[in-house]
């Protein structure tokens, strides 16, 4: 007989940075003084992200006016190329290229809720501090809304079999998936503010 596991999901994870690294500490400052800088940011997220800083309805374009985040793109994109191939996209003719860089301050027990990310080929997080219990990024099954009636996987089923998977945000680390596969981040029980830098790659 044969198994065959078909329509895989891909997640992309790797170390970028060392954690004081000086690239690492440099973004950690220019995060914490977007927030000061960043009004329009701060009045966005009351609404958008209660509780927490993003600047995604504000200043979302940060590779294009902070030099640390373009070299912190020119990093990423290293690893974007990488997961395509893994993927196999065919991406010829045309380049993936980063369209949005935001920065997102999750106090404690801010939550960010079920999303995807519209009008993009891939997305990402590269996570900048994350004191001790921090929340993971969690991502769905996205063939949930097909198993109404499928009964539920065993408490013990391997990662690949789960409804629900969740990869640690470990700062100085990067995570990709394609931008349709939709995720949350659970309300935040670490010890401080987890802050992450989070980015779209569209295909042009
Ligand atoms: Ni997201």
């Amino acid at each position: 007989m044969t198994v065959e596991a078909l329509f895989p999901t891909l997640i992309y994870r790797a170390l970028l940075l060392r954690v004081d690294a000086s690239l690492n500490r440099q973004l950690l400052r220019e995060c914490l003084q977007l927030r000061e800088d960043d009004s329009a940011g701060r009045r966005w997220s009351v609404s958008h992200y209660p509780g927490g800083f993003t600047s995604y309805g504000s200043a979302h374009r940060m590779h294009r006016l902070s030099s640390t985040f373009d070299a912190l793109r020119r990093r990423i994109d290293i690893h974007v190329r990488r997961f395509a191939r893994a993927l196999e996209l065919d991406l010829s003719g045309r380049e993936l290229a980063m369209t949005d860089c935001w920065v997102n301050i999750m106090p404690p027990r801010v939550a960010h809720g079920l999303h995807l990310h519209p009008l993009s080929t891939i997305s990402g997080t590269y996570y900048v501090r994350t004191p001790r219990r921090s929340s993971a990024l969690k991502f769905e099954d996205p063939r949930l809304s097909r198993q109404m009636a499928a009964p539920p996987r065993r408490t013990d089923a391997q990662r690949e079999h789960r409804a629900w998977v969740s990869v640690p945000a470990e700062a100085g680390r990067l995570v990709l998936f394609e931008s349709w596969l939709r995720h949350e981040v659970p309300p935040n029980v670490g010890a401080g503010e987890r802050i992450s830098v989070s980015f779209n790659y569209n295909w042009f």
